[in-house]
């Protein structure tokens, strides 16, 4: 019963009728006694829509309606309806008719196509034989307003990317009036559309159209409308628009401030290197795509380090970077529709590290540090090789400096750098290492060792005085010789004292000064030597020389006897042969040997006026390479005219190889006693 509330029945006391259906607003109830309309009081229509206005009506109980009674409805005095029992209405194709059954008191009707000029007041009339009735106190007052209706598009749901969707659109009203058309408008591909006419029992229709298509990630967030057209009067348009929600599986970019990104989203390149240096910071962002949104995560190797739940972006911050932030860092996203990634490998430059250095000797023999500072003794003259490699990225080129000078070949390309050093290059070797990052260097020290050797200009000799005998040896060497003298070949070490011999040595940098003083006792025959020596060699100074000089005076002193017993003999059998003519003779006073004078003889190996640069002018070496004794071509010159015998010689034969052969050594004064 579509009028509710209002109990308007043909048994109703008029009084009652009426205060009941003052009651319900809305609706007008017919007053006269017996007669009675119940309708809705006001009605609204969209122009181009429909409005079907319920109305039942009653007669006075005197009265039965045939099947001829005839409805009509009228509005200002026009008749726009009519109908006849329940026959088909008067103007079937009209917009506005009586749909009711009147025989049955239903006075329904209907307004297809509604115009502006269907606004007005309508009233009905019932007919019937004699009876004729207008109900003037109801009437129902319609009022158009603009089309403002929208249609209905359906299912609202979210798409999938890549899975065929059907879309209904159904225009507005369940109306039988003119067929509106119904059009879409988007940017999706390929839509299908159908149109669809619903039929209803009550005569009414419903328009829809089916769009049927495939959305595109793209097509996410892109308006679809379903425009509905009505053209019975003037056109009229109403629309429907919604913004596509279409799921789709995420994508992602990886984005690195101050790289460029060239290439970056290209499929195929699949990871990516980027350079950073040491000790930078880098903030890498994952820039990801998805609907619904991902989870996000990243990735370095195989270890989870940052991951987010539903988000667009995720980043990394790497600071301070470290050679153990080198790796491959892949950033995961994924979604109920699928998941992707991309890698980034991040490579790590940095200066070079310190050089290593190593030192070899002949034959590759690596040299050790002596103590814990970089130095390294090499033997004089050998050869040695200075390798240096240092750790970089780029690769540093190196180089080797000594006293601010480049030395040797460069390296350009970080490979192990060799220098290769001969004999007499002491000093301090600096390995340079430079890449665009930064450079580092190591120095070492190279010390020449050598075996003991005179030094230049100081010479060892001895002194005799009154009853002393006092040597100085002086010995350079590299490292430090221990010096050992030896006196008439018993050995004693550097510092001696007893009743007869005091030796103190003292070590001044690479110079060993050892003095030796001997008492001297009249007649003994003295050989001294001076020997230093170290790990390279030795040195046997030989200051005085007792052995050869007795030698030499021995055999002096025979040939002298020899010729003086001969002179004698011969002067014996003269005097002999004269004696028996003559007187005999008295001998020569001062024809008993030299005298000698002790205060200041002097026993020295003093080099004669040229002296070579290696200060070799020694009284006599013994090297360990030509031990032996002075060979027999020396020539000795004697002069044994005088107090004094000078002896020469020439030693060109046994020098040591660095010493020039013109050199020559003197004995410069030898005693005799
Ligand atoms: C139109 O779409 C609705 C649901 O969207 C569907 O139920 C109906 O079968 C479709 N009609 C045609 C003819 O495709
Ligand atoms: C990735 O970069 C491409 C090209 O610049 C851009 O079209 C796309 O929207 C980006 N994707 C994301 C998730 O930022
Ligand atoms: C960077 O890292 C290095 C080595 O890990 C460290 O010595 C240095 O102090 C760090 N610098 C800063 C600013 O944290
Ligand atoms: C994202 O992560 C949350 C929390 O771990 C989880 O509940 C959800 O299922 C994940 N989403 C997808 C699509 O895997
Ligand atoms: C990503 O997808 C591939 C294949 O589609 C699957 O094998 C893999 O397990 C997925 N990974 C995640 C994290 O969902
Ligand atoms: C070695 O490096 C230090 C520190 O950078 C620098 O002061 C020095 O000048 C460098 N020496 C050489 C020989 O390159």
């Amino acid at each position: 019963m579509w009028f509710g509330g209002c109990w308007c029945y043909r048994e109703c006391w008029v009084p009652l009728i009426f205060i009941l259906c003052l009651l319900w607003k809305g609706n007008i109830c017919e007053t006269v006694e017996g007669f009675h309309i119940e309708t809705s009081r006001t009605v609204t229509v969209q122009t181009s829509l429909c409005v079907h206005i319920p109305c039942t009506f009653i007669i006075s109980n005197s009265y039965t309606l045939t099947q001829n009674a005839k409805g009509i409805w009228y509005k200002d005095d026009s008749v726009v309806a009519s109908k006849v029992g329940f026959l088909v209405p008067d103007n079937p194709r009209g917009r506005v008719f009586l749909t009711g059954d009147v025989q049955k008191g239903d006075c329904s009707l209907s307004i297809n196509d509604a115009k502006w000029s269907d606004a007005g007041t309508y009233r009905f009339r019932i007919e019937d034989g004699i009876l004729r009735f207008g109900y003037i106190g109801t009437k129902p007052y319609v009022t158009v307003t603009a089309l403002t209706e929208k249609p209905d598009i359906s299912p609202i749901k979210s798409l999938i990317a890549g899975e065929e969707v059907a879309l209904t659109c159904t225009a507005p009203g369940r109306c039988a009036g003119t067929r509106p058309t119904i059009t879409w408008e988007g940017s999706i591909n390929t839509p299908a559309v159908e149109d669809i006419v619903l039929d209803n029992p009550d005569g009414n229709r419903i328009y829809m159209s089916n769009i049927t298509f495939t959305p595109a990630r793209k097509d996410h967030t892109s308006l679809l409308t379903c425009k509905v057209t009505y053209s019975s009067d003037r056109p009229r348009t109403t629309s429907t628009a919604i913004s596509l929600n279409v799921e789709y599986p995420p994508s992602l970019n990886i984005t690195i401030a101050g790289v460029s990104c060239y290439k970056c989203y290209n499929r195929s390149i699949e990871s990516r290197a980027v350079t950073v240096k040491e000790g930078d910071s880098q903030t890498m962002h994952c820039a990801v795509n998805g609907n619904p949104q991902a989870n996000i995560t990243w990735m370095k190797g195989d270890t989870i380090v940052t991951s987010i739940v539903s988000r667009e972006r995720l980043q990394i911050e790497l600071k301070n970077i470290s050679i153990s932030d080198a790796a491959t860092y892949r950033c995961s996203a994924w979604n109920q529709h699928g998941n992707t990634s991309r890698a980034v490998d991040i490579r790590v430059e940095y200066p070079p590290r310190r050089p290593e250095i190593s030192v070899h000797g002949p034959n590759g023999v690596p040299l050790q540090y002596v103590g814990t500072d970089p130095i390294v003794h090499v033997p004089e003259g050998s050869p040695v090789s200075l390798s240096c490699v240092a750790d970089s990225d780029p690769p540093a080129s190196l180089q080797w400096v000594k006293s601010g000078q480049i030395v040797g070949p460069a390296s350009p390309m970080g490979q192990k750098l060799q220098l290769n050093l001969y004999a007499s290059d002491e000093g301090i070797y600096t390995c340079q290492a430079n890449n665009k990052h930064g450079h580092s260097n190591r120095s070492i020290t190279i010390i020449m060792t050598y075996k003991p050797k005179a030094p230049e200009r100081y010479n060892s000799s001895c002194l005799r005085k009154a009853n002393l005998i006092e040597c100085v040896c002086l010995i350079q060497s590299f490292p430090t010789a221990s010096i050992e003298w030896k006196v008439n070949g018993k050995s004693y070490l550097s510092n001696y004292t007893d009743g007869n011999i005091s030796i103190v040595t003292v070590q001044l940098e690479r110079v060993g000064n050892s003095t030796l003083t001997l008492r001297r006792n009249d007649g003994d025959q003295q050989s001294i030597q001076c020997i230093g020596s170290n790990a390279n060699g030795f040195l046997n100074l030989q200051l005085l020389e007792a052995s050869k000089e007795n030698q030499h005076w021995a055999i002096m002193i025979g040939v002298i006897c020899g010729v003086a017993l001969i002179l004698l003999l011969i002067l014996a059998i003269v005097l002999m042969k004269h004696i028996q003519k003559k007187k005999p003779l008295l001998m020569d006073e001062h024809t008993g040997g030299p005298t000698v004078n002790d205060s200041d003889a002097i026993y020295s190996n003093t080099e004669i006026t040229h002296r070579t640069s290696n200060g070799a002018g020694m009284a006599r070496e013994t090297q360990p390479d030509d031990l032996g004794p002075i060979p027999e071509e020396a020539s000795t010159y004697m002069n044994y005219g005088e107090e004094l015998h000078y002896v020469t010689i020439d030693f060109s034969r046994l020098k040591p190889r660095a010493v020039p052969a013109e050199e020559e050594m003197e004995y410069s004064e030898v005693k005799l006693k």
